[in-house]
């Protein structure tokens, strides 16, 4: 349908692009041809998620002092978690006359019918962290090794139940993954299964729940209060007097409603200690967790370094210069493989915190009192 209707209007707004782009050029007067129209002194509009998740906070700041340090305006907004309301920010900012754009989106599969409008404006869109699906009109993405991130929670499980030094358990384990509409949720879950499945299939890991499969296992908007609803459901209905070792988290936020829903049924002692929980994001109150022994792990990805990437790609846009890629074949958003610059996720635990988190400067040791 979304599909449909998006073919529909690219069709009827064919001409509308053609006359923009004649219009612009003439603007123009001859300016480099790979430049889009603006450069310095232009208006960068950024649209991210959320503001309940401090991860989009930072990267929206960095985004922000990037940009003003070359030279640029920016438009922050943040979406609310709400579809509509990331429209129809979007929608603005192409209406203001903002030349670039970076979005992180709610649901990768909803911005299609508003980028044909940043397309028929002359307006760039960078894909921020979320790959942008069905459109055609999303030049770049910046990103991390979203794979990666995945197998590194897996591995990290692996080695504290001490799976790979011949410990063949059986461990209960319990399995959580990202947003439906967030294209890095199958990238992430199917890192970790790549390197879980093996010891799932020979029963040293055993699923209590049974629940596996994506749709089973997903959790809309990352919210922590469904994470924390589904475990408190699995604890009553399949774990009896029987206790989980393990469970695998994508996100920080919902690690902390994992760990919540399971300090309530009584773990977090020494006769009922919490399983081994994984994370995503480095955030301080789950980074606080690690220290107390409460969360085990989190993948720390910079994202003052992606703010940095997302900068080097609206810059080189607006000035005609290069932009910097790294990958051009792994994300196929349905409609064109989109060029990418990937960073590597760093695998932190209360081992490493200082050397990865403190001494890089990207959270002070006042921020985990
Ligand atoms: C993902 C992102 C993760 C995490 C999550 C929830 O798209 O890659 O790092 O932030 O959203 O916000």
């Amino acid at each position: 349908m979304r599909h449909a209707r998006a073919a529909q209007l690219r069709t009827t707004t064919a001409v509308v692009t053609v006359l923009v782009l004649a219009a612009t050029a003439t603007a123009c007067g001859g300016s480099s041809s790979s430049s889009s129209a603006g450069g310095k002194g232009s208006t960068i509009g950024i649209d991210l998620p959320t503001k309940t998740s401090d991860r989009w906070i930072v990267d929206g700041n960095a985004m922000v002092k990037g940009f003003t340090a070359k030279g640029y305006k920016t438009d922050l907004r943040f979406g609310n978690n709400d579809v509509d309301t990331q429209v129809s920010q979007i929608h603005k900012m192409i209406a203001q006359g903002d030349k670039v754009l970076i979005i992180a989106s709610i649901d990768g599969e909803a911005l299609g019918e508003v980028l044909l409008e940043a397309r028929d404006a002359g307006v760039k869109v960078i894909a921020y962290d979320r790959l942008i699906l069905a459109s055609n009109d999303v030049s770049y993405y910046a990103s991390f090794d979203n794979f990666k991130v995945g197998q590194l929670q897996a591995e990290y499980i692996v080695d504290k139940l001490g799976l790979k030094n011949g410990n063949r358990g059986p461990f209960n384990i319990e399995l959580f993954a990202g947003s439906p509409d967030d294209n890095n949720t199958q990238y992430f879950y199917n890192g970790s299964l790549s390197i879980l499945q093996k010891y799932i299939d020979s029963h040293e890991l055993v699923v209590g729940s049974g629940q596996k499969r994506l749709t089973q296992v997903n959790t809309l908007r990352w919210d922590g209060a469904i994470a924390e609803a589904r475990t408190k459901d699995i604890l009553s209905t399949s774990y009896g007097s029987g206790r989980i070792d393990a469970i695998l988290s994508p996100y920080d936020g919902i690690s902390r409603g994992v760990i919540t829903a399971l300090k309530h049924a009584g773990y977090g002692t020494a006769a009922k200690p919490l399983p081994v929980i994984t994370g995503q994001d480095a955030e301080a109150a789950s980074v606080k967790l690690i220290l107390s022994g409460e969360q085990s792990e989190t993948v720390y990805k910079d994202t003052r370094m992606l703010a940095r990437v997302a900068v080097q790609m609206g810059d080189a846009i607006l000035t005609g210069g290069k932009v910097k890629i790294n990958d051009t074949k792994q994300y196929d958003n349905g409609n064109k493989i989109v060029p990418a610059y990937l960073l590597p996720p760093v695998s932190v635990d209360k081992t490493n915190y200082k050397q990865k988190l403190i001494d890089t400067g990207y959270l002070t040791e006042a921020d985990l009192r």
